[in-house]
């Protein structure tokens, strides 16, 4: 699907995601363990975080210089901002409301390496003009498949109807991303230099989606808890699809990751009942089968 992506279809398909039939009053009839709420909340912070990248976005010369770039940032920050709300309204509902604070609690108490990150940034922007663009392209579809495939861990794993609809149109949208970011990686990746300069950089900064906004013990819980670190199928299918990459046949940046904190399966009990035995069904029957096809 990458080679027909179309900037005009993507804007024409956008808006927030629409959630205006949910029955928001049933949330709290089923049942979510203490972890599952967790994730949730990681979800949150993560879908929330995305305004502040958008300003790092926004500081390079390709976001005049690229005519597509403008308008996905638009759609962007607009459709993550309504995944956030999404979570906020779902927690709300369900009796767990965050705090009216959180988003200022984020950005205030993000990590050091999120603020050197920031620095760091412009400054190697203003060192390789041409090439740093493809890093920020690279990084969006790393972390918009690896959004999808939390998603689809969130559907399998929490088995809460409710939730499992706002994921599913979520998703949709996150796919979009995602192969907007592909498609953009992929054309700039063609340069060796842009290549070179792309796997140092992500070799030097890459960490999973919400790392830096969200303190180190709960990207370790949301990557136990949805993906079951290195005893699961998902980071090893993350990987592999991020080599479909130009220059980034070598990476294995999750693995290392889930190595250095040596994150293990989750215990059963943070899920529903029978909920091992559904995943393993679903898994047999390609329910994420859709990213296949990008
Ligand atoms: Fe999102
Ligand atoms: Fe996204």
């Amino acid at each position: 699907m990458a080679e027909h992506f179309n900037i005009e279809r993507l804007m024409d398909s956008s808006g927030r995601v629409d959630l205006t039939d949910i029955n928001w009053a049933d949330v709290p009839k089923y049942p979510l363990t203490p972890e599952a709420i967790r994730a949730l909340r990681y979800f949150l912070l993560t879908e929330n975080s995305t305004f502040f990248y958008v300003k790092a976005l926004m500081s390079t010369d390709a976001v005049y210089e690229e005519p597509e770039l403008a308008p996905f940032l638009c759609v962007w920050m607009y459709e993550e901002e309504f995944h956030g709300r999404a979570f906020r309204k779902f927690l709300e509902a369900y009796g767990e409301p965050p705090v009216q604070t959180y988003r200022r609690d984020m950005f205030l108490s993000r990590g050091a390496g999120e603020k050197i990150d920031e620095i760091g940034q412009n400054i190697l922007g203003k060192i390789f003009p041409a090439h740093w663009p493809a890093v920020h392209m690279v990084w969006g579809a790393i972390q918009e498949f690896t959004t999808y495939m939390g998603y689809q861990a969130l559907i399998d794993r929490i088995d809460h109807p409710i939730l499992t609809t706002i994921c599913q149109r979520i998703m949709k949208q996150e796919l979009r991303h995602y192969a907007f970011y592909k498609e953009h990686a992929k054309r700039r990746l063609q340069d060796p230099t842009t290549q070179k300069v792309n796997a140092a950089a992500v070799k030097l900064g890459w960490t999973p989606v919400g790392d830096g906004m969200c303190p180190k013990e709960e990207v370790v819980h949301a990557v136990r808890f949805l993906f079951d670190g290195l005893d699961g199928a998902a980071i090893p299918r993350i990987e592999q699809k991020v080599r479909e990459l130009p220059g980034l046949e070598w990476f294995d940046m999750f693995t290392k990751f889930a190595e250095r904190y040596d994150i293990r399966r989750a215990p059963d009990s943070w899920f529903p009942k029978n909920m091992r035995k559904n995943v393993e069904s679903s898994h047999k029957t390609g329910s994420a089968s859709m990213v296949d096809a990008l």
